[in-house]
């Protein structure tokens, strides 16, 4: 049940939400209000659109009033402090060892997660290491058994460079996997979804931007990604991972212990402009 709702004081039938819907399930006959049939509701992506186009704040859906929306006029960042943003995003592999407010942690997971999705299929689950304590569990979990397998010599094949990583960890407690973050995320989605993987990756994309910008450090972590799931056996399970799940990709983030005091200077972009 869509709960779409129209205010009739408010409607003035311009037709905005029926052009902008992209499943075309709301029509406009002569004279009434936009409706959605019954038949059609099953078609809607849910991406209240049409609630979000309406000038006048005369359309509810899903339970969404126009009036809990923050309005948008005049709220985007201006392009110059966002292309700061994305021009001077850096991996940080240096953190400081404390937690980050978990109030802070559930914002960045909440806005990370307004991302595209295909299909609308919002099913991207976060599962996070929200603790230090439960991190550095996870690390001397993670080495030991790493450390197991390469005296056993029984990494799959390609990964043996692990067996470098093990070492700097016993031998200096360098730690090159986790590079010493007080937090983890990974991001995976149902395998029989429409687009798991694009969506764990854009999903952490805007995580990473978000974060950054609230002066949150993050790392896109393939070392760590491939330790837990494609090496050590397990490891799913333990962090309560759904079998059912793709892993989309796993992200290291807490405060840095480093500031950068410039951007870097990469491109001009390469672009294969079609010449039909
Ligand atoms: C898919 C992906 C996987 C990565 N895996 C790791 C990793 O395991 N460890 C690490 O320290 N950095 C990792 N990085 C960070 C890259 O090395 C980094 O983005 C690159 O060196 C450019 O530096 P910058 O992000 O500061 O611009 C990864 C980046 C991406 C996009």
């Amino acid at each position: 049940m869509l709960e779409f709702t129209v205010n009739q004081t408010l409607c003035t039938r311009c037709g905005e939400c029926v052009a902008d819907c992209p499943a075309r399930i709301i029509t406009m006959a002569a004279e009434s209000l936009p409706a959605i049939a019954a038949e059609r509701e099953a078609a809607c992506y849910r991406c209240q659109h049409c609630l979000m186009i309406c000038p006048y704040g005369a359309i509810s859906i899903l339970g969404v009033k126009p009036s809990s929306c923050r309005p948008l006029a005049g709220s985007f960042p201006d392009p110059e402090r966002l292309e700061a943003l994305i021009r001077g995003r850096r991996s940080i592999r240096r953190y400081k060892p404390e937690n980050l407010d978990p109030q802070l942690i559930q914002r960045l997971l909440d806005v990370a997660w307004q991302a595209p999705t295909g299909k609308n299929e919002r099913s991207v689950l976060f599962t996070v290491v929200d603790d230090r304590e439960k991190l550095s569990r996870l690390r001397h979990e993670v080495m030991e058994a790493l450390g197991e397998m390469a005296r056993g010599q029984r990494f799959p094949r390609g990964m043996e460079f692990f067996g470098h990583f093990v070492t700097l960890w016993e031998e200096k407690g360098a730690d090159i996997l986790f590079r010493d973050a007080p937090h983890l995320l990974i991001a995976s989605a149902p395998c029989e979804g429409a687009s798991p993987v694009p969506d764990c990756l854009i999903a952490l994309s805007y995580f990473e931007l978000f974060a950054q910008a609230n002066g949150v450090g993050t790392v896109w972590n393939g070392l760590t990604t491939w330790a837990l799931f494609d090496i050590l056996p397990g490891m799913r399970q333990r962090l309560g991972i759904p079998d059912s799940h793709t892993i989309g990709y796993g992200m290291s983030f807490g405060k840095p212990a480093v500031r950068f005091a410039r951007t870097v200077q990469h491109g001009p972009a390469r672009v294969n402009r079609v010449a039909l």
